[in-house]
């Protein structure tokens, strides 16, 4: 079970689940939003990273998916809402191909469901060793710039120094740990055409790490999905652009309200 989660607000519930090397702070702004509104959000760290310490070698996309089932458990929540960002992403797909009646509906930020290749794999396992000898500090700009789009980098510096906080403080265990549980992830892209419930899919337009092309292989498999693409964000969007993101994300699940 995820070890250390937020837990805010009541009604219908969204789990959140955060991308890589980040942790479950990268939701505040949706936590806060949705809560207000009459949610209830569930933010864990996903396993090794943010404040949970698991020392394994490998933490696989299932395992995380295995964890936030018995989170759910635990907190007596039997369907939510799955929120997931890149590796949430994976993790939300196995969640679904596993716990299928546990969910309510999806939102697809920033993903894409193909599995990895093999320079995929050679090149996360080098990250996965460099991390763990050198840590994030040497690499963490070329990260920045990657992550984010020209107009986060350049007008807003906040956003720019809480993902600089987030990528330095994520443990190189934890990280080298999920670097290869994504390298043994499984090909998503068959899994589609099963996936029933109302799905929200959405992209940043200056999303270098995921493009906008990514999302629309996803809309295009999942039937019941519609596709929103937020201007100036790059791959952190909801951080970046919450306003938007929060818009989009609140509208999508008023609907399953109705
Ligand atoms: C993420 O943001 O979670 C990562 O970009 C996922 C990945 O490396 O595929």
């Amino acid at each position: 079970m995820a070890s250390t989660f937020d837990d805010i607000g009541s009604g219908c519930v969204v789990v959140f689940l955060h991308g890589f090397p980040f942790n479950r702070s990268m939701w505040r702004e949706q936590t806060d939003f949705l809560s207000a509104q009459g949610y209830r959000c569930v933010a864990p760290d996903l396993r090794g990273l943010g404040e949970d310490k698991s020392t394994n070698d490998v933490n696989t996309m299932e395992d995380m998916a295995r964890d936030v089932a018995a989170l759910m458990d635990e907190l007596t929540i039997d369907k939510a809402a799955i929120c997931g960002l890149s590796m949430g992403c994976y993790v939300a797909f196995e969640f679904v191909h596993l716990f299928p009646t546990r969910v309510r509906a999806l939102v697809l930020a920033g993903g894409r469901c193909e599995g990895p290749d093999k320079a995929e794999r050679q090149a996360r396992e080098q990250q996965a060793k460099r991390v763990l000898e050198q840590g994030f500090t040497p690499s963490v700009e070329s990260i920045l710039q990657s992550l984010l789009s020209p107009r986060t980098l350049a007008n807003k510096a906040d956003v720019v120094a809480r993902v600089r906080a987030m990528v330095k403080s994520t443990d190189p265990l934890g990280a080298a740990a999920a670097q290869r549980g994504m390298a043994a992830r499984r090909n998503y892209c068959g899994d589609l055409a099963q996936i029933s419930v109302p799905t929200l899919i959405v992209a940043g337009r200056d999303d270098g790490v995921r493009k906008p092309i990514d999302a629309e292989t996803i809309h295009r498999g999942i039937k019941s999905s519609q596709l929103e693409i937020i201007n100036h964000a790059g791959h952190l969007m909801n951080m970046e652009q919450p306003e938007a993101f929060n818009r989009v994300m609140s509208q999508f699940v008023e609907q399953l309200n109705q």
